[in-house]
């Protein structure tokens, strides 16, 4: 099972709809997922179109860690039962809840005790072949609490001055961090998201971002999408929404889990 937060220290970048857009390849896919929304403000359960009312929210089951069944607490996405109407074998795409509850865990001093909580979560579930976890824009508890239980950090940059600043000092973070508590901890690569294929801003600071980060910079890139909050706010997957303005965006989020699933692979094999 890979475990992947997707990552920024910047907010507004586009990790959760990056971490939308892997779900719906996933689904699309057949890997099955869990996203684990560690964001207080809770974008990504209502982008995967999740009932308020259903299952433990992760603030509470990370509360009682050690006690809580992870596996009968989150919940199915939306976007399953859109995909069952039309048959099929059913899918796996189960989403922990986010809440403001969880923001009692965004402090800088967390302590060990605490940034385990969901390793020990994550510890007892086995049905999955994929983790993500939307992690906050801050390098505090929660953001930490991730990359401790994760094998990988996949960083989300906008092709903008004060983003490539941001994914320098992020992947110091991961560095110092996987250095002191997390040593299997490694970045998967950095998402270049929103990018204009027309704007010269963007194309140069996409080859800074190519000479400062080499081949973590991965390809292809996620441009920018005019009905991408259309998509998300009527909580549907991009694989499932008509067009073909989707239906490219849908193939460039194909490409990103394939290569972030077999480079996982590799780095397994290479482990053992
Ligand atoms: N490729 C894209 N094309 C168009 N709009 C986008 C794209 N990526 C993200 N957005 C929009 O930008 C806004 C911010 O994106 P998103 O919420 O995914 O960022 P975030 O990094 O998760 O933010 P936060 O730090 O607040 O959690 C959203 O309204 C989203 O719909
Ligand atoms: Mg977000």
């Amino acid at each position: 099972m890979q475990v992947v937060s997707i990552s920024s220290l910047k907010g507004g970048v586009g990790k959760t709809s990056v971490t939308l857009g892997l779900a719906s390849a996933a689904l699309a896919a057949g890997t099955r997922t869990l996203v684990v929304d560690l964001d207080p403000h809770a974008d990504a359960t209502t982008g995967l179109g999740v009932r308020a009312q259903s299952g433990t929210d992760i603030g509470h089951m990370l509360k009682n860690a050690r006690r809580t069944d992870p596996v009968a607490n989150v919940v199915p996405s939306g976007w399953i039962r859109r995909r069952r109407q039309n048959g099929g074998r059913p899918p796996v795409l189960d989403v922990a809840k986010g809440s403001a509850y969880t923001a009692i865990y965004d402090r800088p001093d967390l302590g060990k005790r605490d940034l385990r909580r969901l390793s020990t979560l994550l510890s007892r579930i086995e049905n999955y072949d994929l983790v993500l976890v939307d992690c906050p824009p801050s390098l505090n508890g929660l953001t930490r609490m991730a990359w401790t239980a994760s094998n990988r950090v996949l960083l989300v940059a906008e092709p903008a001055l004060f983003s490539v600043a941001g994914t320098e000092r992020t992947m110091r973070a991961i560095e110092v961090f996987s250095n002191e508590f997390a040593p299997a901890l490694a970045p998967a690569g950095i998402v270049a998201n929103r990018v204009r294929s027309s704007s010269n801003e963007h194309t140069y600071r996409l080859e800074e971002m190519r000479t400062m980060f080499g081949d973590l910079l991965l390809s292809p890139t996620v441009g920018e999408q005019a009905n991408w909050q259309q998509i998300q706010g009527a909580a549907h997957a991009i694989h499932h929404w008509p067009g073909e303005s989707a239906r490219n965006a849908a193939g460039v989020f194909d490409q990103l889990l394939d290569g972030l699933i077999s480079s996982g692979q590799v780095r397994d094999r290479v482990r053992r």
